[in-house]
């Protein structure tokens, strides 16, 4: 029985999508920009076989997301029962975007293994189906995912403005709550919902301009408000959504601190406790010192920026 294999990357979103207009085919309210990191990575096999299951980092598990993904592509595909063998080289489901590795990967593995002749926009919105930072690491680089087609088109690419990411990880704990769910606590009970997908569409167009001129401050002034707009809304949401722990807020200000000695360098936090450091490489040492020495801080993985999924 044949096995096909596919690899991507996670991607950190530099302009956070945080909320849905559309919840069935999962289409997001705020368009959004993100950069694939190049050193953390996805495996993943699929092999035909008499019943769906699924290995997840080397253990046996059932996965709803995963499983619902599937229920859809056979509404409209020939999609045999699989033995799925999936494998990250980093923390899962601990905010590090291993939901979007990992569906980017599946889509691409499922489009050679069942002969579905899906072009790259379908392969992205297909990713979006099963997560939509997913249809952003089909593309390597700076890549952008937008209406009205919501499938992600790469902006610039990896060699072009080569940036390093520095993450601090707090914790290697699950998170509490899914972004799906979350992000339907957000719509329903923020008063601050409204203004933030509002205020999106500026972020992600100013985002495009510096990423286009290569403006670090202009990036990472933007970066840090959208991130911080976004923890804004989690914090309002009822019941709220405090992704932070108290080495977060230290790696933020140690960041800032970096920043008033003309080091390079912007924070993101995604649905979880982690800090991603953005910096130029020549100031990569620099931050991975002063992560490090953060109280907390149990670890930091540095990475640069890589390719799509293949
Ligand atoms: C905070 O793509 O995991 O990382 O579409 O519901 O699967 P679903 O959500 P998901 O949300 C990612 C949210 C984020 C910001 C971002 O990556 O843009």
């Amino acid at each position: 029985m044949s096995v096909t294999s596919a690899r991507a990357h996670p991607n950190i979103a530099l302009v956070k999508y945080w909320g849905k207009s559309d919840e069935s085919a999962n289409i997001p309210a705020t368009p959004s920009v993100s950069i694939t990191l190049s050193d953390l990575v996805t495996e993943t096999t699929v092999e035909t076989a008499e019943r769906d299951s699924l290995v997840m980092n080397g253990e046996e598990t059932a996965d709803t997301k995963i499983q619902s993904f599937l229920d859809l592509m056979r509404t409209q595909f020939d999609v045999p029962p699989l033995t799925i063998v999936t494998d990250n080289n980093f923390p899962t489901g601990a905010g590090l975007a291993s939901s979007a590795s990992g569906f980017a990967a599946l889509i691409t593995a499922l489009n050679v293994h069942c002969d579905l002749s899906l072009d790259r926009n379908q392969t992205s919105i297909w990713a979006r189906r099963g997560s939509a930072s997913a249809a952003r690491s089909i593309y390597g680089g700076y890549v952008s995912l937008s209406g009205p087609e919501w499938y992600a088109r790469q902006i610039l690419t990896a060699e072009h403005w080569p940036l390093t990411v520095v993450i601090a990880i707090v914790s290697e704990g699950k998170k509490a709550v899914s972004s799906t769910r979350g992000m339907r606590i957000s719509r329903e009970t923020s008063s601050f919902y409204n203004a933030w997908v509002a205020s999106s569409v500026d972020d992600y167009r100013n985002a495009l301009e510096a990423i286009d001129a290569r403006d670090f401050d202009a990036l990472a002034r933007i970066a840090e408000s959208s991130c911080l707009k976004m923890h804004g809304v989690m914090l309002t949401s009822y019941p709220t959504l405090q992704y932070w722990l108290e080495p977060t807020l230290a790696c933020m200000n140690a960041v800032r601190n970096l920043r008033e000695e003309d080091i390079d360098v912007f924070f993101t936090i995604d649905a979880g406790p982690q800090v991603k450091a953005v910096c130029r490489s020549e100031h990569t040492r620099a931050v991975v010192r002063a992560l490090e020495s953060v109280p907390g801080v149990v670890r930091t993985l540095t990475t640069g920026l890589g390719q799509g999924a293949e």
